[in-house]
């Protein structure tokens, strides 16, 4: 597929036929995922992959309340995500990056957080995320990036075993896509902003921008 008709074709899909995925695609998507710039080439990335029926199952166990109404649209949500026969859940090391440019090519030896105008880990890391959506477009898949709720990291990193050190940063699904039946996302609501509109040549234009 061209890279442009990637780009266009690309949307977080929230519904999945249940069957596996061909191996040989996930680690193409982990390969672009490390394919993925990253500042002072820290690499401060680690995905953990979910590709075993009891390993998803216990994801979404982790990440999900056992007590939510069937019928509210978390639930509709969680219907259509959960049949992904895989997740991929990105993290970043913050550590890495400040033991990284300590080192003497770059000289932060202060680690002081400070010195780093966003953080680059998150950042990095989030890259290689997308690296990971385009290429489920390329193979024909779908996916989705989703966060997943703070009062639930904590099961997953204590269930999966992540270490301290890294901290996930969402999580990926990934599977043949269905088409959407009524959880559709904020896309099917707002319009994409027109280049027009975001793109500043020059000087900042002193129109009024959307927020
Ligand atoms: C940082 C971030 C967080 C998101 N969190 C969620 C989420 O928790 N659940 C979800 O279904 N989609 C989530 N999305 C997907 C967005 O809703 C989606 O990207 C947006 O509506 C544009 O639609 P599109 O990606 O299909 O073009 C997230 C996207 C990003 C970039």
């Amino acid at each position: 597929m061209e890279f442009r008709e990637v780009v266009r074709r690309r949307r977080m899909v929230r519904r999945y036929a249940d069957r596996p995925v061909d191996p040989a695609v996930v680690d193409r998507a982990l390969a672009h995922a490390t394919h993925a710039p990253s500042a002072g080439f820290s690499q401060g990335w680690g995905f953990l992959v979910l590709d075993q029926p009891t390993e998803v199952e216990a994801f979404w166990a982790a990440t999900t309340d056992p007590d939510d109404s069937p019928d509210d649209s978390d639930d509709a949500w969680l219907a259509g995500m959960r049949t992904a026969p895989v997740v991929i859940v990105p993290c970043s090391s913050r550590a890495a990056y400040l033991d990284r440019y300590a080192e003497p090519d770059k000289g932060w030896t202060d680690r002081d957080e400070a010195r780093w105008p966003v953080p680059f880990w998150h950042l990095d890391t989030a890259m290689a995320t997308l690296m990971i959506l385009l290429t489920a477009v390329d193979e024909g898949l779908g996916a989705c990036y989703f966060g997943i709720p703070p009062d639930h990291v904590g099961a997953v990193r204590e269930r999966f075993g992540i270490p301290v050190a890294f901290d996930p940063i969402g999580a990926v699904t990934l599977g043949h896509r269905l088409p959407d039946a009524g959880v559709k996302g904020s896309a099917a609501t707002r319009r994409r902003r027109d280049p027009a509109e975001v793109v500043h040549r020059g000087h900042w234009s002193s129109r009024v921008d959307l927020v």
